[in-house]
């Protein structure tokens, strides 16, 4: 396989981010990752794609660490003391850029399917072209993905699926990652 500093390097160099330093990402590089997003392979050209960026400093965040909270509790079937509370209006207020990712919902299950596929594909853009630009990328379908009133908060009454909420910066550390070779997953026939 060719190695000589392209594509191929750019997808492996890729790692899911979760540790940022503090340096805020420059709007038209946020901009430059919506881009590559939206030139994503997606069936039947439905651009099946909605981004909700939320930057840093935005009110939004307020809301949407009280969400949080209200989840882990409603979870965890007790309240949260003052310091766990603390801990999340924190994380959620440092957290560098985040970009809400949403595939469009069909009545259609195979179009609903296909529409997140795509999707996911164009998460693959912006992680690959922020790793070109020195940015990571943290992947999340996990609490803040799931918080309740996502549509109200984020001010959309559109038939949506939650596919990522993307935290974007630039990474403090890179654990590295290691893959199983492709020949123990294919066959050749
Ligand atoms: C659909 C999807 C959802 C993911 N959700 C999370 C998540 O909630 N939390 C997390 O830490 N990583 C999440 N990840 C990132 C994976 O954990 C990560 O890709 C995996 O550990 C491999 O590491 P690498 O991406 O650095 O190669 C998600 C990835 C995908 C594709």
């Amino acid at each position: 396989m060719n190695t000589d500093g392209s594509l191929i390097d750019t997808i492996k160099n890729r790692r899911n981010t979760k540790r940022f330093q503090l340096k805020d990402v420059n709007r038209s590089d946020i901009e430059m990752l919506l881009e590559s997003a939206i030139w994503a392979p997606n069936h039947r050209n439905t651009e099946p794609w909605r981004f909700y960026v939320v930057e840093k400093g935005s009110s939004l965040r307020v809301e949407i660490a009280k969400e949080m909270i209200d989840l882990r509790e409603e979870k965890s079937e007790k309240k949260l003391d003052d310091r766990q509370k603390k801990s999340i209006y924190d994380q959620m207020s440092e957290a560098p850029c985040l970009i809400f990712v949403f595939s469009l919902l069909s009545e259609n299950e195979e179009i609903a399917e296909e529409n997140y596929a795509a999707t996911c594909c164009a998460i693959q853009n912006i992680q690959l072209t922020a790793t070109s630009l020195g940015l990571g990328v943290g992947w999340s379908t996990g609490n803040v993905a799931k918080i309740r009133n996502m549509n109200q908060i984020l001010g959309t009454d559109e038939d949506l699926k939650i596919a990522g909420v993307l935290t974007v910066g630039y990474p403090e550390a890179l654990v590295p990652k290691t893959r199983k070779d492709y020949e123990t997953v294919t066959k050749w026939l």
